[in-house]
């Protein structure tokens, strides 16, 4: 018998949600699927820095989940009933189930994906919204090509794994900041970075700066003012600078970053927020860029996986430490592609 289970919100987060603000719990099985929507099964759930803030009602004006809520989120699933005339059981779609292993949700807010050269999990990760994150940054706002000195913090995870591959692949030098040693391996032997500086050592800014040569033309940030800061005095003029995520800052009731104006002027620098929603409708254009540099090892999908929906309030504390290598998933049923 099929038996259903989801993670709910215990109490209301004080400030770094923790594993024990959670707990899992039998639910009952989806009638089936709603009018004109889709009863799922999920495969894979997507640990995202942003759930954080969204626990605490700080995430583009979405309301926080109530204790007792079902935790949103979104997963890679398997269609199992269809009352909709787009999708047919056996269809693959990347959605908000929310933490849970069956779901009944409504078809509009679905997006078919392909099974090919990649777990379908990497749905969420490089070929989905944080490989588009990057791709937007990336070709979209910094205009990254040949001759470019790219640099990316948090370069081990998700969004600036797959940022430096694709700097490095359109022909610029990638280096990349991460912090610890493992992480800094993962992103120059597996990712295939030029550097990467592990900012949890003495000196980190000194060798980051060797690494530049005569120093960043593109900054993507992914962590927030401790990194920022630094780099400023590095960059060339005229660098663009991505602002993406401000990690670091996401789960302190401290002053927010401050960007330094004078040395904007100075280095006559460009700088650029970026908002994945803006590109969803080109995500085909990333995952036609991306399969052919999968298929030749020149763009790699690394996930940190736990196993099973119970693991996931456990996987998203380490993920919210930044505790994981690559892109953090939750397997919750098998991958059957
Ligand atoms: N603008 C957008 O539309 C958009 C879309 C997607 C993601 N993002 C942002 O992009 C960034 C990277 O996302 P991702 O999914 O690839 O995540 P991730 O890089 O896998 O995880 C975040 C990383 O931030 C670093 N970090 C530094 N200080 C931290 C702190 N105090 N607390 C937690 N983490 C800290 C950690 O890496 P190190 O240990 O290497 O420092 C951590 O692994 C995040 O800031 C995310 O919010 C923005």
């Amino acid at each position: 018998m099929i038996t259903n289970r989801q993670v709910v919100l215990k109490r209301a987060p004080a400030a770094m949600p923790k594993a024990a603000d959670f707990e899992a719990q039998s639910c009952a099985m989806p009638a089936g699927p709603p009018a004109d929507g889709l009863l799922v099964r999920v495969i894979a759930l997507s640990m995202d820095p942003y759930l954080g803030g969204r626990l605490r009602g700080r995430h583009m004006g979405e309301p926080a989940p109530v204790p007792g809520a079902k935790l949103p989120g979104f997963a890679v699933a398997e269609v199992m009933e269809s009352a909709h005339p787009g999708f047919q059981p056996g269809d693959h779609v990347v959605t908000e189930t929310g933490w849970c292993r069956y779901a009944a949700v409504p078809a509009a807010g679905a997006r078919k994906v392909t099974p090919g050269l990649t777990p379908i999990s990497a749905h969420l990760g490089v070929l989905g919204m944080p490989g588009l994150t990057a791709w937007a940054g990336v070709t979209q706002l910094a205009k990254v090509g040949p001759g470019d000195v790219f640099v990316v913090d948090a370069a081990a995870g998700a969004v600036g794994g797959t940022a430096g591959q694709i700097a490095r692949n359109l022909g610029a030098r990638a280096v990349g900041i991460a912090g610890g040693a493992m992480k800094a391996a993962l992103v120059t032997e597996t990712y295939g970075f030029d550097a990467c500086v592990d900012y949890r050592t003495d000196g980190w800014q000194a060798r980051l700066k060797a690494a530049c040569g005569a120093g960043p033309t593109v900054h993507f940030e992914n962590v927030g003012a401790s990194v920022l800061q630094p780099i400023f005095p590095m960059l060339q003029n005229y660098a663009r600078l991505v602002l993406c995520g401000l990690a670091e800052h996401y789960h302190s009731d401290g002053q927010p970053p401050v960007l330094p104006v004078g040395p904007i002027v100075g280095k006559r620098a460009a700088i650029y927020g970026l908002v994945v929603y803006d590109f969803y409708d080109r995500l085909n254009e990333w995952v036609a860029l991306a399969t052919p540099w999968i298929a030749e090892g020149r763009l790699i999908v690394h996930e940190d996986a736990s196993e099973g929906l119970d693991s996931a309030p456990a996987q998203f504390e380490r993920m919210l430490k930044g505790q994981h290598l690559g892109k953090a998933i939750v397997r919750v049923g098998p991958d059957r592609t």
